[in-house]
């Protein structure tokens, strides 16, 4: 009984909206299906390509930027006709990332998986989920095709004498359309973060740990 003569103080001394039983929310609405249906039919996707030359182009000029966060030598290759997704396709984006020769990116983990291709170079890259007790490394080289799970820690390192690119397909897009998609960057559990408007990954490694709620 104690827990429910407390009921009414739940909200005592905060400020709230108070939302009374039986208003209107004027961004909701009733439909029929049949109007419903024509309305969700999803916008056709055209067939696209992204030129080598282009991806390349955009690559080199990032690696000549400092990385100020995990994974910031990374471009999208973005198919408008995913409109709010921005993805690669519905639900889905093909990245690149290009590391100079002796670079590490930090570790860090993502609701999303990531598939991983070498275009060029070698290196390795480190994993560790909340299951394994030891990290594992995977050495790769052109042509090497590996998984990284979803909230799996990962990180590149390129360990040779050249650039290394790999291209990345993950689900990034999906997860954001549902207003899923968390991060954890750099490791750490005070660094959980739910992508939104308050928080974007890799755009500052000092600041985008530290957005105040
Ligand atoms: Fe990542």
């Amino acid at each position: 009984m104690a827990i429910e003569k407390e009921a009414h103080k739940v909200l005592d001394g905060k400020r709230v909206n108070v939302r009374k039983r039986g208003e209107k929310f004027a961004w909701t609405r009733l439909m029929p299906d049949d109007e419903w249906y024509p309305r969700a039919a999803p916008k056709t996707i055209r067939p696209a390509r992204w030129n080598w030359a282009d991806c390349h182009k955009m690559l080199q000029e990032i690696a000549t930027s400092p990385i100020p966060g995990a994974d910031r030598r990374f471009i999208i290759l973005v198919h408008d006709d995913t409109e709010e997704m921005m993805g690669t396709a519905p639900g889905a984006l093909i990245g690149m990332t290009i590391l100079n020769p002796g670079e590490a990116l930090k570790a860090h983990r993502h609701n999303s998986f990531a598939i991983y291709h070498v275009i060029q170079g070698v290196g390795f890259d480190v994993m560790q989920n909340d299951d394994d007790p030891d990290p594992t490394k995977i050495e790769w080289s052109k042509g090497d095709t590996w998984l990284c799970p979803a909230w799996t820690y990962h990180q590149h390192v390129n360990d040779g004498d050249e650039q290394a690119i790999i291209l990345t397909v993950q689900d990034f897009p999906l997860l954001a359309a549902q207003r899923n998609l968390i991060f954890e960057e750099p490791r750490g559990p005070e660094n959980i973060r739910l992508v939104s408007k308050k928080f974007v990954p890799h755009r500052d490694t000092a600041g985008s740990f530290k957005v105040d709620i």
